[in-house]
Formats: structure tokens, sequence, C-alpha cells
């Protein structure tokens, strides 16, 4: 017999594939590069050149058995190592290689990390807007993902929605900065008052309270932004880190996981996602990935387009009238959907002696906020990013002050 649990997944496509599905097809009759397709979080440049050419210098260079063999369970030493190197000259920590546990992507370092601080049956507390698949990685673990509502007017952390949900049986609380879908990247004051609020819901519930920090979008903020470095905050804080968007590798799925060394447990933490990784099958990711990443992991690719194309988007959008805040970094925008407008349309139309009278332009009189739902935005400026492999950009701490 089938497990009935995913077969009963099956019925909840996913709308984000969908639009891409949809995207490919329309791709084969009028070309791809004629479709604004935005769905998958897929980026848009090329990874450095330097990425392509310490891949080819390791394929030619180094001993094929070695290359491609088996990497050990806790990851290559040497790279977890230079991981730590970088993180503790960018973020003032102090990880060794033994902090750091590299995986699948990010996806894979959140499997890690969810098994790592929780049992079946405890939750773990996230914010609304989220990445849809924590649910899957959440579940898949046999815990209960917790959704906080938003701060709507700038979506950072909503307080009392936050101590609303947990309980004695909260595990973790999981954040997402820079975000996805919103863009907005948490203050340093929001994670100074995070922090307080998880030691003393520790203290109150007689346990720790991890904080699992998912950051892919790290690399990618804007106007000069310092986005703050959560576990630099939080002791007990576990990060979860991609090259998907900073190198534009999405396909390779490498990243990592890297255990705060004052978090409770610390020295227990890689060795268990050792064990873990037997349990998912998400052990020993690619050898050559592994490598060539440290060898890169001060590089990014030019992300410059993606504020380019955050600006005229968010410009667009606010001359259209709509109500968005304008994203810290990511890749993504989030505005007000119409809701009420469409509501409002809606029961208007059916009634049909109104039908007539009826004119989205009146609605959109009384609603200041309003506009026609069908009306295109322009961007069409909107950069197409060049196929070809962009010249790297050097990761170099910013000035501080920066920090939001
Ligand atoms: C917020 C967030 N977390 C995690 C992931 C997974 O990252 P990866 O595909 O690199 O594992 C994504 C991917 O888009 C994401 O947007």
């Amino acid at each position: 017999m089938i497990a009935q649990h995913y077969k009963d997944m099956l019925g909840a496509k996913s709308v984000i594939r969908e639009i891409s599905e949809w995207s490919t097809a329309r791709g084969k009759e009028i070309g791809y590069e004629n479709v604004f397709d935005y769905s998958l979080g897929n980026p848009s440049v090329a990874c450095p050149a330097q990425f392509t050419q310490t891949c080819l210098h390791l394929l030619e260079r180094t001993d094929p058995v070695a290359l491609h063999g088996y990497t050990p369970t806790l990851t290559l030493p040497e790279v977890r190592a230079k991981v730590a190197e970088s993180l503790n000259r960018r973020f003032g920590m102090d990880y060794t290689a033994d902090h750091i546990f590299m995986a699948s992507g990010a996806a894979g370092a959140l499997a890690h990390a969810v098994r790592c601080v929780a049992v079946p049956g405890q939750n773990i507390v996230t914010f609304a807007p989220f990445f849809p698949e924590y649910k899957p990685y959440v579940e898949g673990a046999g815990l209960t993902l917790r959704v906080a509502p938003p701060r709507v007017e700038d979506f950072q952390i909503n307080f009392d929605a936050l101590d609303a949900l947990v309980d004695e049986n909260t595990a973790a609380v999981l954040i997402n900065s820079p975000n996805n879908p919103s863009g907005v990247a948490y203050s340093a004051e929001t994670l100074t008052r995070l922090a307080a609020y998880l030691t003393a819901a520790g203290e109150k519930f007689g346990h720790h309270i991890f904080l699992i920090s998912d950051e892919p979008y790290r690399e990618i903020a804007f106007g000069g932004l310092e986005v703050p470095y959560p576990a630099k905050f939080y002791p007990d804080t576990l990060t979860c880190y991609s090259f998907s968007k900073s190198l534009s590798v999405p396909g390779e799925r490498i990243g990592y996981l890297a255990v705060n060394p004052k978090a409770e447990d610390a020295a227990y933490i890689v060795p268990m996602c050792g064990q873990i990784s037997r349990g998912t099958g998400h052990n020993c990711p690619s050898g050559l990935f592994q490598r060539a990443v440290a060898e890169c992991i001060d590089l990014t690719s030019d992300l410059s387009v993606y504020e380019t194309n955050m600006e005229l988007i968010y410009a667009e959008l606010k001359r259209l009238g709509f109500t968005v805040n304008k994203p810290d970094g990511t890749f993504y925008i989030f505005p007000k959907a119409l809701e009420e407008e469409m509501k409002k349309l809606a029961s208007a139309l059916d009634k049909p002696a109104q039908r007539k009278q009826v004119k989205l332009e009146e609605l959109q009189k009384e609603e200041k906020q309003s506009v026609h739902p069908t009306e295109k935005a322009k961007t069409q400026q909107v950069q197409k990013a060049p196929k070809k492999e962009a010249e790297p950009k050097q990761i170099t701490p910013k000035a501080p002050g920066m920090q939001k």
C-alpha cells in the first residue's frame, strides 16, 4: 500500500509550480525571452565566471577518484573551516569547522535544523508571509508549523501574535530575513527584542527555544544595507544558508547549517546532523560543489540587477496606487492585494440591475488606494539579466551604521 499522506499531498497543487509550468509552455509559443516568469525563485543572473573556472580547475586538476568520492558524513573539514572563517570575518562570530555542516541548499539545512531541535508533537512558529515550503519541511519532521500574522505596516515581527502562539511545546521560531516574499529584512531592534522574548519564553517554559534563521537572500540587500546577522543577537541560533541565490547555482544544491558556538549543546549539533542525514538521505552533498563554493566563499554574482528591477517595479506599483513596502532585499515584492475592491466588484456584478452602472472607475474613486485590477504594470523596462557569466562581486563588510 502506498503512503496515503503523500498521496493526499498530490491534491494540493503548488500555485508557484502551476505558474511556472504555464510560463514554460507559453515560452515554447512565443519564446521564453518574451515571458516575464515570476514563479520559481530561480536567479536571473549567471554565476560568476570565477565559479565556472573553479569548477573546471577542480575537474581538470583533482584526482577524479578523490574529487568524485563520498565526502565525510560531516562533510569536508577544509570546506567547513572556510565557511567558518568567512562568517567570523564578516559577522564577528567565533565559529570553527566543528560548527558548520554542508547541506543540500537551505532546504537541506532546514531539514536538519528542525530535526536537531524538535521532536514529533512539538511546534515551530514562523511569521506570515512565509516561504510555502516551510510547511512540508516542518510537517515532514512530524512537527506542527504555527504561523503568526505579520505587522503589516512594515512586516517586522508582531510580538503579540508571536506570544499568542508560543507555548511549552514550542521548540523553535523560524525566521527568514531578508524575507521571501515581503523583501523585508529584520532590523537590529527587532532581533534584539526577539532575543529577549525567546530568552524569557525559554525560562518560562523551562527549555531553550531555538531560533532557526533561514538566510538564502542574505547577500541580496539594497541601498547598501548591511543585513543584521540574527545569530549575533541570540545564542541558540541555527543559521541555514544557501549559495543558490548568492552564486546563482540553485541546481547544484549546496548550502550549510551554522551552529552558534554559544548555543545549548552546540558541540552535539553537527554530529547529530550526520545522523539525521543518514535517515533523510540528504547525506554528503556534492564534493565538487562543496569544494567550489569554498573557493568562492566571499564572491557573489552581480546581484545589482535585482535592485534595478526592484526600483522599477516599486516605482510603478506606487504610481498605480498600490500599497507596498519597499523591499530591503531579495527578488520579491509584496503589494497589498486588491481584495476589498474585488469583493465590491463581485457583489455589484451579482446584482444584474446594477450591472450597467457599475464601473470599476467609480469603485476606484471610493478607495484612494485602488487601481484598475487589469491595468498592466508597465514593467517592460525590467531587466532580463545577461545569460553569460557575470563579473564576480567581492563581499566586503559594509560600514557600520548601515545596519537596519
Ligand atoms: C525563503 C527560502 N528558504 C529556503 C529556500 C530553499 O533554498 P534552496 O533551494 O537553496 O535550498 C528558498 C528557495 O527559494 C527560499 O526562498
